[in-house]
């Protein structure tokens, strides 16, 4: 930052093994979205290495970490950053229209499209725009468009920040039941403990460093949570309202 040198990250050593389910934890400003940016292939260190799946990417090109980034990982964040004014389906098909120029055909998008939709429980909301969904069904949307490319890790940053507990629990749900049935390593940012339980192992950051990284020894189930659970309230999804009338003259 001009003359000043911030040093987001010194001196990280560590090593994720596929099937892992990792909780970056730490307070605000200790590096963790900088290492999920070098981890997800969206940044390179100034200095260090970078092997992914056993390949030197720390000094790779933009364009061919792109393609990297495109095939192996899928980002989820704490704001959803879906496309307004753009369907559920349009939204989770959009990847697959940055892979090679003879990708796949329309009919072949869609239907990958659905099949993601429906592994989060959404494929009778492909048609609803984002702001015809709730925050928790944005999330999965988002997460549905993390799965397109079929991705070998999951990276989510925050997921839950912007929601409430019993969505928060049920998109903790998806990301272990990914991780379990589909061996995706997830690595998950979240400066929240009872979330980081979610995970298998978890990485304190401080300052740049990493001051833990231990075995999650009480790991917490959100499917079991989620039986435990009330029964959730009835869907609020209101249809698109049309423009109110303007206001009569007397
Ligand atoms: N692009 C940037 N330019 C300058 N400083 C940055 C940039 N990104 C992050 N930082 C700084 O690096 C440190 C780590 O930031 P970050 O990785 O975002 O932490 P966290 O996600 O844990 O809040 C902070 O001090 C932050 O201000
Ligand atoms: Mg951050």
């Amino acid at each position: 930052m001009g003359e000043h040198i911030v040093r987001a990250l010194r001196g990280v050593s560590l090593d994720i093994e596929p099937g892992e389910f990792v909780a970056v934890t730490g307070p605000s400003g200790s590096g963790k979205s900088t290492f999920m940016h070098i981890a997800g292939c969206l940044d390179r260190p100034t200095t260090g290495q970078y092997f992914l799946d056993g390949r030197d990417v720390s000094q790779t090109s933009k364009d061919e970490l792109a393609r990297v980034r495109n095939e192996k990982i899928g980002f989820v964040f704490q704001g959803f950053n879906l496309l307004t004014r753009t369907s559920a389906l349009d939204n989770v098909e959009l990847p697959l229209l940055y892979r090679n120029k003879n990708g796949f055909k329309t009919a072949e998008r869609h239907k990958r499209a659905m099949a993601a939709l429906d592994a989060v429980n959404l494929g009778s909301r492909h048609h609803h725009m984002p702001n015809q969904l709730s925050g928790g069904q944005q999330q999965r949307v988002a997460i549905a468009r993390a799965l397109i490319n079929e991705p070998s890790i999951i990276l989510a940053d925050e997921p839950t920040g912007n929601l409430d507990t019993r969505t928060s629990i049920e998109v903790m749900g998806i990301f272990q039941r990914l991780n379990r049935e589909r061996g995706i390593t997830v690595l998950l940012i979240t400066h929240e403990m009872d979330i980081a339980e979610y995970g298998t192992r978890l990485i304190r950051f401080r300052d740049g460093r990493v001051v833990a990284d231990q075995a999650v020894l009480h790991r917490r189930n959100a499917d079991d949570e989620l039986a435990a659970l009330p029964p959730p309230e009835p869907d609020q999804i209101s249809p698109p309202t049309e423009a109110a009338p303007a206001a009569q003259a007397h």
